[in-house]
């Protein structure tokens, strides 16, 4: 499973519920490599995306909420009932799209982190795992560095450093 997030440079990924910036770039490329992927994501989350399934995708919400019902989505319960549902799913076609919380939990079933580093402090109250500090990690390649309207950003890929 690959974990895709935007990050800061604390690794600060969403502030009042909400994400920390704008860069279009950014989202085309979240759009191109989870486009007939299964996205999952936290019932947080999902509410920042205005209710709303992402179009084209899979999308799994996780929630405890057993009244939790939206047409387009699919809800799991527990980790053990997100595992059920993605049972006949190839792994590498699974996305984790945050947000802080459950990233957190799947962090150790994934073994790709898509990561858009920003060179920026956007004043974050979520965070995600620092990669360049997990010792089972390491990074395998980074784009150059970009601009989009004097937001400086990279995109790098991290993946897991079996032993
Ligand atoms: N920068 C990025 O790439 C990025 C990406 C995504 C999100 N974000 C940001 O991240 C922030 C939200 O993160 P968050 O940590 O507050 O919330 P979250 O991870 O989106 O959602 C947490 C919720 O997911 C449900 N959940 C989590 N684990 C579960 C489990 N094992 N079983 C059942 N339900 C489970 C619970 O919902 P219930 O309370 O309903 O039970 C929990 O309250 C926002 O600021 C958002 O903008 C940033």
């Amino acid at each position: 499973m690959t974990i895709i997030a935007c990050a800061d440079m604390e690794w600060g990924i969403g502030r009042d519920g909400g994400l920390l910036f704008n860069i279009p770039e950014d989202m085309e490329f979240f759009k191109t490599a989870t486009r007939g992927k299964t996205v999952v994501m936290g019932r947080k989350t999902f509410e920042s995306l205005r209710i709303k399934p992402l179009p084209g995708r899979r999308n799994i919400v996780l929630t405890k909420s057993e009244s939790f019902s939206f047409e387009g989505t699919e809800t799991a319960h527990s980790l053990t009932e997100l595992f059920s549902l993605l049972e006949n799913t190839p792994k590498n076609d699974v996305f984790v799209i945050g947000g802080s919380n459950v990233y957190r939990q799947l962090l150790k079933y994934c073994d790709t982190a898509l990561i858009t580093k920003v060179s920026a402090y956007g004043k974050a109250d979520s965070f995600i795992a620092d990669f360049d500090k997990l010792s089972d990690w390491k990074t395998e390649c980074a784009s150059e560095i970009m601009d989009s309207n004097g937001i400086k950003f990279q995109f790098v890929k991290y993946v897991r450093n079996y032993p």
